[in-house]
């Protein structure tokens, strides 16, 4: 292939294809979302799940899977939506998402796993491999630190070394280890100032070296900053495609002696490898059986309901009760997210359907509210705006409640949500986002027909204030002022009461723990069924580092396990360790020496210590900042003095500046300072969102994310010339003549 072939194969032939060259025998491949189910697009493409797209099974949200712990159950759906693939003509499908949940009002949460990385990691490497056996690749994704929806496309993630490592990367290094990707899809952001796109170290150095990834990396839509950077840096493909972005400078920079020809060989080489594999893969048209699906996607929303309340053991309901069915969502469930993995769903029952009308609440044994967050609070594309329910939500729950003293709440929503009113409740059942059969899944759920068996993945903070980050998040840039203390390593370490704790969920049956054992390093505990109902158990195991030296949490998740167990029924859980349980990042990987405690348990404040390690291990030095720090001892917000100590330099803002504007910067960014670009604002944001019902979630993504759209994602979305930008930046930068003139030039 010519050198000119070669970059044009490494960019994408239209939204979702890649190029074809039938000379050489390159076939295209079809591309889609996502990590729920599939989004194919066949006729109008986007990313944000505006336009329709063909019906596949929506599987739960992973805010929803997660709480299963349930790596098979993981691994079921990754081969139910590669099966649905293949049937479609799909060779990847971008999916699963890994970022870590850092604050509950990231937009897109509901997509993730967890704010645990261990959690995270295995779930997803284990729909990976079980998506891929027959040769359909995944793309994990946003890789990485893609953790706020505001200002995605240009922030600025800042943080240190030791927090990247163990928080942020530990769960993509684990789905590539384990689960073996086909592909890895960098994220929009920048990792402390350098693009995802552009950055060496973390998809060569990191990724490929350290990891051993050996497939292709293709840019989230639109992320692609420096081409030719990207090229140095092994980003493989560029998507979507269609505007030829920075072709020249690419022939330029290798005419020039500034880019090595054998970079571009090597990215078109993994683009040729894939889209072979994936044709490969698609030879055999094998049936998909749809309904078999709908059943998988049902079982899957009944494992990983999580109860998270249960007075009086008022669940399950029996089925003489006369029940009262109150809220919006019996008529109109909440199951899926808005955005990207937005799915046509195969099949959608409401609640009112399965559960019937029922009774007026005066009249009912149990009144069953059904309620949550609307798809407007949150979703891809834009962060909610602080965490409570509607108003207008709360105020019926207390209603109900006040006038039914057994009253069940019902939550379906992609992120905790405060629960002032959980006190006034019975029983409270969190559903997140349950896909398509969310449906019979919850009736099954209510009638006891299926025992409630997630556990928490995340924390419910009692109200917002109560996370380490909620006065920094999100800005522009992401300070990661808190550092490791993400989730329950700084609850617990800070000892704030939350709500529910990570790890926490009820069952309707019991389960005792016995006899917990350490051997070496195996871990063993048996666990037995004490109740009346056939359930399953989530074994958690948690190391306990020693606090006399470098920071730490107090412990943290290393291994689980989900056990199903009949009605007296005994097994015994055994886990093995490795040197990774016990390390921490200090310029690689080191196990401080001192004493470890091993725990073990079903619920997060009940567990049985197995015993104790003293490891005579590596010296970890204790930072010079720590002692006295907000790390020693973290309470409240860290202060950004404190912050830069341990970063270990000045945090400087990005001000975008006129005279200084890049293709970088936004519409959104200009718009203040130049009159051009504040028509372009107010024109770009009217003619997106024409049409659409302002406060939509739709209208919030798109009114959101056309005018924050960097000038160059506009250029790879739009296809026009890019002189048509530089005339625009030109403009904005006070340079107006120079402008016009790139405006009026043909390229
Ligand atoms: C999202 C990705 C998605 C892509 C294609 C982007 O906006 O961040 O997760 O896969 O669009 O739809």
């Amino acid at each position: 292939m010519t050198l000119k072939e070669k970059i044009a194969l490494c960019e994408g032939k239209n939204f979702w294809e890649t190029k074809d060259f039938p000379a050489y025998g390159i076939p295209s491949m079809f591309m889609c979302d996502g990590p729920h189910g599939l989004r194919k697009q066949e006729s109008r493409g986007d990313h944000v799940g505006v336009h329709d797209s063909r019906p596949a099974t929506c599987f739960p949200s992973a805010v929803t899977t997660a709480c299963s712990w349930d790596q098979e159950l993981l691994g079921q759906i990754g081969a139910a939506i590669a099966a649905e693939a293949a049937d479609q003509g799909v060779g990847v499908f971008l999916g699963p998402g890994v970022n870590i949940k850092r604050n509950p009002l990231c937009g897109r949460n509901f997509e993730y796993f967890s704010e645990d990385p261990y959690l995270a990691g295995k779930l997803a490497a284990s729909f990976i491999k079980n998506a891929q056996k027959k040769g359909i690749g995944t793309c994990v994704k946003h890789f990485a630190c893609n953790n706020q929806e505001y200002r995605r496309l240009n922030s600025d993630s800042i943080l240190d070394e030791r927090t990247l490592r163990e928080i942020y990367l530990t769960p993509f290094e684990i789905a590539v280890r384990e689960g073996k990707p086909k592909t890895v899809m960098c994220a929009y952001n920048k990792i402390n100032g350098t693009y995802c796109s552009d950055h060496k170290e973390l998809l060569t150095g990191i990724l490929r070296e350290e990891w051993g990834f050996d497939g292709l990396v293709m840019t989230d839509w639109s992320a692609m900053h420096d081409r030719v950077a990207g090229f140095r840096a092994g980003c493989d493909l560029n998507m979507p495609g269609g505007s030829n972005y920075m072709a020249r400078e690419v022939l330029d920079a290798v005419a020039r002696g500034e880019l090595d020809e054998a970079d571009i060989d090597r990215s078109a080489a993994r683009v040729i490898k894939m889209v072979r594999e994936a044709a490969e893969a698609l030879k055999n048209k094998v049936p998909c059986d749809y309904d078999a699906h709908n059943e998988l996607a049902r079982i899957a929303a009944e494992q990983s309901a999580v109860l998270l309340k249960n007075e009086d053991h008022i669940l399950p309901l029996k089925k003489e009760q006369k029940i009262a069915i109150v809220g919006k969502m019996a008529k109109d469930i909440r199951y899926q997210g808005a955005g990207s993995s937005h799915i046509n769903p195969t099949k959608l029952v409401q609640p009112i359907e399965v559960l019937g009308e029922g009774v007026r609440v005066e009249e009912a044994d149990v009144a069953v509210v059904l309620t949550g967050l609307p798809p407007e609070y949150e979703g891809e594309g834009f962060d909610r705006d602080h965490m409570m329910m509607p108003a207008e939500e709360v105020k019926l729950i207390e209603e109900v409640a006040a006038k039914n003293p057994n009253t069940v709440v019902v939550l379906f929503c992609g992120a905790p949500v405060e629960t002032p009113w959980a006190d006034k409740v019975k029983a409270i059942l969190y559903m997140g986002l349950p896909g398509q059969a969310g449906a019979e899944a919850l009736k099954n759920l209510l009638y006891g027909v299926a025992n409630p068996s997630g556990k928490l993945a995340e924390t419910w903070p009692l109200k917002y204030s109560d996370c380490p980050s909620a006065s920094y998040y999100p800005q522009r840039d992401g300070q990661y002022r808190e550092g490791i203390y993400v989730g329950y390593r700084y609850y617990d370490k800070a000892n704030v009461d939350v709500r529910w704790k990570f790890g926490y969920g009820l069952s309707y049956t019991e389960f005792a723990y016995a006899d917990p054992v350490l051997d070496g390093e195996t871990v063993s505990v048996t666990v037995t069924n004490t109740g009346s109902y056939a359930g399953a158990e989530i074994v958690q195991l948690y190391v306990a580092p020693p606090q006399d030296g470098i920071h730490r949490p107090l412990r943290e998740l290393k291994r689980f396990a989900k056990v199903h167990l009949q009605p007296g029924e005994s097994k015994t859980v055994r886990f093995e360790l490795d040197e990774r349980c016990f390390a921490v990042w200090d310029d690689g990987w080191k196990v401080p020496s001192g004493r470890y405690t091993i725990l073990v348990g079903g619920q997060p404040d009940q567990l049985l210590v197995a015993g104790t390690i003293d490891k005579v291990g590596q010296t970890v030095a204790i930072p010079s900042w720590q002692p006295g720090s907000w790390y020693e001892k973290p309470q409240g917000a860290p202060s950004l003095e404190q912050w830069e100590q341990m970063l270990g330099r000045k945090y400087q803002p990005h001000v975008p500046q006129k005279g200084q504007f890049t293709m970088n910067d936004a519409l959104a960014d200009m718009k203040d300072h130049s009159l051009v670009m504040r028509v372009m604002y107010w024109n770009v944001r009217r003619k997106i969102t024409r049409g659409l019902q302002p406060g939509t979630a739709v209208y919030r993504m798109l009114a959101e994310s056309s005018v924050t759209n960097p000038l160059r994602s506009m250029q790879i979305f739009s296809g026009l010339r890019p002189s048509f930008f530089h005339g625009l930046l030109a403009m904005a930068n006070g340079r107006f003549f120079h402008g016009l003139k790139l405006l009026l030039k043909r390229d």
